[in-house]
């Protein structure tokens, strides 16, 4: 049964805590809804973890479009939310809804997300307008890192936690159908998360939301240098890969890859035939 936004409602209101991964291609995307992940977010983390920029900034509509249409065709059952880029609705709110609607058109993602609170209520208005579902984004908002001037925990003063709740109930009479929450105080998530009616899903916002996202290459292993504390890595499949593409080019160098059942042959009598004639 494919996810949809009255899902993510039901599960809130059930207690069944929500699930959501990044993916960015076909094969990923595809293991996770067979494995019944409820939502997949196609993140602007994109442009690190694929493209090895520094950051979210330097992604583009066309790299969302691109990644968002791979993953659509791989997610039967997921809920598909796509990020809007840096800069695809800070502009204006007609930039905003033509944006979000190449996402859902080009893309066949389900709903769009965006970075910010009440700045960005009015896009989100539109947006909602033109029948496509938000899902907002809160706290260490990875678009803002130079306002932040690193990646940094938000929310931990009680002015900067009182706009943050703020924020969140703006968002949703805005028409948010979701909220992400990360890298913000565990408790500060679970008082927003109890505020509102929509769903919250956390990343480093600990366990009082109603859901939880991670970058699927930090959880399973593939990333290196610094983990944020957040990350829990739930499988090492960066070693396992560096294990296999190891053992492929010692075989492939000692001639042992490939053997004989990786091999098509042809009936003896046609190769004496064309040794005859060479
Ligand atoms: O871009 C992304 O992957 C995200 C998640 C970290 C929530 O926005």
């Amino acid at each position: 049964m494919k996810n949809t936004v009255s899902t993510l409602l039901g599960q809130k209101q059930s207690g069944d805590k929500i699930t959501m991964l990044t993916a960015y291609d076909y094969t990923t995307a595809r293991i996770m809804d067979e494995c019944g992940v409820n939502s997949i977010l196609i993140g602007d983390s994109l442009g690190m973890v694929m493209l090895g920029y520094e950051n979210t900034l330097p992604v583009t509509m066309d790299d969302m479009v691109h990644h968002t249409a791979a993953v659509s065709r791989g997610a039967e059952n997921a809920f598909v939310v796509a990020d809007m880029p840096f800069m695809s609705y800070q502009v204006s709110v007609e930039d905003a809804v033509i944006n979000a609607g190449r996402l859902i058109k080009e893309g066949g993602a389900n709903a769009v997300k965006l970075e910010g609170g009440a700045e960005v209520c009015a896009q989100i208005k539109a947006i909602v307008n033109a029948s496509i579902p938000v899902v907002a984004h809160l706290g260490l908002t990875p678009q803002s890192v130079n306002v932040f001037g690193g990646f940094k925990v938000q929310g931990k003063s009680l002015g900067k936690a009182k706009k943050l709740i703020e924020d969140a109930l703006l968002i949703q009479e805005a028409g948010a159908c979701a909220v992400v929450l990360e890298g913000i105080p565990a408790q500060i998530a679970e008082i927003i998360t109890k505020k509102l009616f929509i769903p919250t899903i956390g990343i480093g916002a600990g366990n009082g939301c109603d859901g939880q996202v991670l970058v699927y290459q930090d959880m399973l292993g593939l990333t290196t240098g610094h983990t944020p504390k957040f990350v829990k890595r739930f499988a090492e499949v960066g070693a396992l890969m560096r294990q296999g593409i190891s053992e492929y080019i010692s075989e492939t160098k000692s001639g042992a890859f490939p053997a004989a059942e990786h091999t098509y042959s042809v009936d003896e009598n046609v190769v004496n035939e064309l040794m005859e004639e060479c």
